[in-house]
C-alpha cells in the first residue's frame, strides 16, 4: 500500500448561470495541489499551507482535515497522516476553491488506502468540506472537481449526477476581480422563495443549455445562459458586473454569468480565440473601472483530480 500521494484538483465554475447548485464544470491549468504522508501517529496534521489565503491548519477546521477524519473513521483506520497543502485558488473567488482542496482530499486518501470508494463517494466525501466552508453540503463544484467533465446533479437524495457531453470547442473566459466574496455570505443573501413565473423561465434555461451542449447548439447554450433567481441579488456584490458582462458580450461571448458565489465571472465561447479576445476585453473594463484581477482562459475540462509526479 501507498505511503504518499500527491495529487492536483482543477479550479471549477459552479451554476453555469441557470443551474444554481446543481452546474458545474472545471477549469484546466489552476487548481490545489496536496501531498498526503501516512504515519502511525494516530494524528491528522496540516502543515502551513502554501499559496494565497489564510486557512486555518487546525483539521476539525480544514476541509482537508474534516474530509480526512471522515474517511479514516470510515475505512476503520487509526492511522496518522500529515497534509501539504498548495493553493492555487484563492479562498472565496468563486472558483471553486474551498472545492478544489475538499476533492483532492478525497481523490488522495482515498488512492493512499488503495482506491476503497468510487467516484461518486468521493464527490460525497468532498461535499463535507463544502459544508463547512459554506455551510451547505453543495456538490457543483465538487462534483467537476472530483470527476471532470461538465456535471448535473440531477437529484441530492438520492444523490444522482450526470455527466453531459461538451462541444469540442467550447471555451470559457473568467475573470477574477480580486475581492474576496465568502460563499456563505452569498449564500444567505439569496431569496428563499422563487415565483412560480420565476422558477419556469430558470427551468427553461436549463433545459436549453443542456440540449445545446448535448447537440452542440452554441447559438442556443449561449441564449440559455439567463439566471432570473440569484445573479439579480448576487451581482450587487460584485463591483463592475454590469460593465464587465457587457464588454464580453461585445467581445463575442455566447452567454456567461456568475462564477459560483463570485466575485468571478465566466463566459463561454466558441473557440480559443474567441475566448482569448473575450478575457481580453473583460481585462479592459476591469482596467478602465481600476479593478485588480486575474484572467483564464480553459477548454471545458474533462479532467478531474490526478496525480503529480
Ligand atoms: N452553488 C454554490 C453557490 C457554488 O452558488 O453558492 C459556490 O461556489
Amino acid at each position: 500500500m501507498l505511503t504518499k500521494v500527491k495529487a492536483f484538483a482543477p479550479a471549477s465554475v459552479a451554476n453555469v448561470s441557470c443551474g444554481f447548485d446543481i452546474l458545474g464544470f472545471p477549469i484546466d491549468n489552476i487548481g490545489d495541489t496536496i501531498e498526503i504522508e501516512r504515519n502511525n501517529t494516530g494524528k491528522i496534521t496540516i502543515n502551513p499551507i502554501k499559496g494565497p489565503g489564510t486557512l486555518s491548519t487546525d483539521p476539525d477546521k480544514n476541509v482537508c482535515g474534516v474530509i480526512a477524519k471522515a474517511m479514516l473513521k470510515d475505512l476503520g483506520k487509526s492511522d496518522g497522516i500529515v497534509i501539504s497543502l498548495t493553493k492555487g485558488i484563492l479562498p472565496g473567488s468563486g472558483l471553486g476553491s474551498s472545492a478544489a482542496s475538499s476533492a483532492v482530499t478525497a481523490f488522495a486518501v482515498n488512492a493512499l488506502y488503495g482506491n476503497p470508494f468510487d467516484g461518486k463517494k468521493l464527490v460525497e466525501y468532498a461535499m463535507l468540506g463544502e459544508e463547512l466552508a459554506s455551510g451547505t453540503k453543495h456538490a457543483d463544484n465538487v462534483a467537476p472537481a472530483t470527476l471532470g467533465g461538465f456535471i448535473a446533479i440531477r437529484s441530492y437524495d438520492p444523490f444522482d449526477l450526470i455527466n453531459i457531453p461538451v462541444p469540442e470547442n467550447l471555451y470559457c473566459a473568467v475573470i477574477h476581480p480580486m475581492v474576496e466574496v465568502r460563499t456563505e455570505l452569498s449564500r444567505n443573501v439569496l431569496k428563499k422563495n422563487v415565483p412560480l413565473k420565476t422558477a419556469i423561465k430558470q427551468w427553461g434555461n436549463v433545459a436549453g443549455l443542456i440540449a445545446g451542449l448535448f447537440s452542440s447548439d452554441y447559438n442556443l447554450i449561449g441564449r440559455s445562459l439567463e439566471d432570473h433567481i440569484v445573479e439579480p441579488v448576487r451581482s450587487l456584490l460584485i463591483s463592475g458586473y454590469a460593465e464587465i458582462r457587457e464588454a464580453a458580450k461585445n467581445a463575442g461571448a455566447l452567454g456567461g454569468g456568475i462564477s459560483g458565489s463570485g466575485p468571478s465571472i465566466f463566459n463561454l465561447c466558441e473557440g480559443e480565440e474567441s475566448a482569448k479576445a473575450v478575457a481580453n476585453a473583460m481585462a479592459k473594463a476591469a482596467d478602465e473601472l481600476k479593478l485588480p484581477y486575474e484572467v483564464h482562459v480553459s477548454k471545458i475540462s474533462t479532467t478531474g483530480c490526478r496525480f503529480v509526479e
